[in-house]
């Protein structure tokens, strides 16, 4: 269920940091999530904080930059050994492996709060994996502590509809939800929602898509112009380019309470 993470190996790691124009290592571009993760970490201070999907660990390391409290343990969990490996911050203790098997007890003690985040993962879960990824991590929290997450998620239908176009013509089984739908998702699996707001949306080069997602060049020239085709009347998301085009990934910020 969901897309297997084997598929992009070869952007993994040190190739990671290209991605995006550089989005996920930009400290600008998370600054505003990272407010929203220490915001989180204040109202019920964690002994631990686990970033599920966290790749090469960048926003454990911009939550120490802010000032994190030095006592907090750091975790990583990811499936991608390639990404872990470029993890290598002393603080951090890197674990390789889905998330959907992680267990509260590998973190924390009897008597100790966990905070959870996670940026950019919640798609990779497909349409029908976000119930059974969602009560997952509600399941490894107690009531009062927060899961903060940065997930694609768009204002509107139509938008989500065009992004899950594009994952549809990539071959990923990857999808993201509007606002409406994460708030009704996130309320169905414990969660109340105490804050959110719009990130940063990053932006996909579609010759870089195609690299990652190892399509042929005709099928990279059927993929623009079937989006073109589909995607023309959603505001600002599609801009063509002479070989391609260039389009906005949505993401949303959200504070969730275990309820
Ligand atoms: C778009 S990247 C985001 C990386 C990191 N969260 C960041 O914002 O820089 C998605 C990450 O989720 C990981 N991932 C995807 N599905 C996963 C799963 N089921 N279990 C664990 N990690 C997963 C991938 O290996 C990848 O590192």
């Amino acid at each position: 269920m969901g897309f297997d993470v084997e598929h992009e190996k070869h952007i993994h790691g040190k190739a990671w940091s290209e991605q995006a124009k550089g989005y996920f290592v930009d400290p600008q571009k998370s600054a505003a999530y990272v407010s929203a993760i220490m915001r989180a970490a204040h109202l019920l201070p964690p002994q631990a904080i686990a970033d599920l999907g966290g790749g090469t660990g960048f926003i454990l390391e911009q939550l120490m930059r802010v000032g994190l409290h030095q006592a907090t343990r750091l975790f990583v969990i990811d499936a991608s050994a390639a990404q872990l490996s470029v993890c290598t911050h002393p603080r951090i203790t890197s674990i390789t492996g889905d998330f959907q098997s992680f267990q509260r007890s590998d973190l924390v003690g009897d008597a100790e709060h966990l905070l959870l985040i996670s940026r950019s993962v919640l798609h990779y879960a497909g349409k029908a994996g976000q119930t059974a990824w969602l009560k997952q991590v509600r399941r490894q929290l107690r009531v009062g502590e927060y899961f903060v997450h940065q997930s694609g998620c768009a204002d509107d239908l139509a938008t989500s509809n065009a992004v899950n176009r594009l994952f549809e013509l990539l071959g990923a089984d990857k999808w993201i939800p509007h606002l409406e739908v994460m708030t009704k998702l996130l309320t169905e699996c414990g969660f109340q929602i105490t804050e959110d707001f719009v990130a940063p949306p990053a932006i996909m080069i579609s010759e870089d898509l195609a690299t990652r997602y190892q399509l042929t060049a005709e099928a990279h020239t059927t993929m623009v112009s079937e989006l073109k085709d589909s995607c023309h009347e959603v505001p600002n998301f599609l801009t063509p380019t002479e070989t391609g085009f260039t389009c906005s990934f949505p993401f949303r910020v959200f504070s969730c309470k275990a309820v």
